[in-house]
């Protein structure tokens, strides 16, 4: 079978899935160097991961999956510079002037982009800045320096590596609706301001059965505003015990969101969250949930793996 990789290029697609630096070896490795053309580090590139102690950094794994990226003509999305989970204790634990966090973001996006600059084909800068209903969520960030926090952080990331794309990312916002609305007219108004925004992550972490029908128009609008999109964590879980009516089921929506990508010229990155059950955040994030990825936990490819390939 043609890889993956290979049909999205003959489209002008960029196919990836999130990975672990250890894990990058054996069946697993092989699977992800083939078949993929972009690697984006589930964990790597965190704050917490990166410095978990104030001044002291741990590149370890972060170095090791641009490397394999590299030794596999891949592209990698960085991910993520600015979030409210996964951040160190001593960063959420401290008591900052709104200063202080200020010169420690600025710090931390200069220090990351710049080590890999040249290396990072687009960063998701900001991850997950929005409630539900399209109000800002409350976070250190959002606390303690207000909407600011996201113009200044892409310009930031700008200029520390000028060429790099910049996006921000988050969830529930594959459809049109009130969150996905509220991030249009945020990058909206980046755009119009002149903050360096190249794109919008759809992180598309879905259930079985439920695509929403305005995916394609919602890629669409963000196009139409002149950003570039990407679906930047896509997985479809299940009830488990998975059955051969979920298993179409979820090859009839890992089919409908690729089709909604190609439909679409600026969609130019489609990316699956682990492509092995096995390897999946879904079981331990979602009581009773599983199943989620192209590939099962013995890397044979699912129906949802074929269904990929053929709207491709
Ligand atoms: C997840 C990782 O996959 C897990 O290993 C980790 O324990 C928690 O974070 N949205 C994101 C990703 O932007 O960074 C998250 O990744 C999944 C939800």
């Amino acid at each position: 079978d043609t890889p993956l990789r290979d049909l999205a290029a003959a489209k002008g697609k960029v196919i990836g899935t999130a990975v672990t630096g250890s894990k990058l070896t054996g069946t697993y490795g092989d699977l992800a160097g083939s078949q993929f053309g972009s690697l984006t580090p589930g964990n790597a590139m965190k704050w917490e991961s990166v410095e978990p102690a104030r001044g002291t950094f741990d590149w370890t794994e972060a170095d090791q999956i641009v490397a394999f990226a590299q030794a596999h003509g891949q592209q990698v999305r960085g991910h993520t510079l600015v979030w409210h989970n996964q951040n160190p204790g001593w960063l959420t634990n401290g008591s900052w002037t709104s200063a202080q966090l200020a010169t420690l973001l600025q710090d931390h996006i200069s220090t990351e982009v710049g080590r890999y600059k040249g290396r990072i084909a687009a960063w998701d800068v900001v991850n997950e800045p929005f409630n539900e209903d399209g109000t800002y969520r409350t976070s250190l960030w959002y606390n303690g320096l207000g909407t600011d926090y996201i113009a200044n952080a892409l310009t930031w990331a700008h200029a520390a590596d000028p060429a790099a794309k910049l996006y921000i990312n988050d969830y529930n916002v594959e459809g049109v609706n009130a969150k996905s609305t509220a991030l249009y007219n945020l990058v909206k108004s980046l755009k119009e301001r002149g903050v360096p925004i190249d794109g919008v992550g759809l992180q598309a972490h879905l259930i079985l059965g439920q695509v929403p029908s305005t995916l394609q128009q919602n890629i669409q609008r963000f196009a139409d505003l002149g950003v570039d999109v990407a679906i930047t964590e896509l997985d479809v879980r299940m009830a488990l015990p998975a059955d051969s009516a979920k298993l179409a089921q979820q090859a009839a929506d890992y089919k409908a969101v690729t089709a909604a990508c190609v439909a679409v010229t600026r969609c130019v990155n489609l990316t699956v969250w682990g492509f092995a059950d096995s390897d999946s955040w879904v079981e331990g994030t979602f009581p009773g949930y599983g199943a989620a990825t192209p590939y099962d936990a013995t890397y044979a490819p699912k129906p949802a793996y074929y269904a990929i390939a053929e709207a491709l």
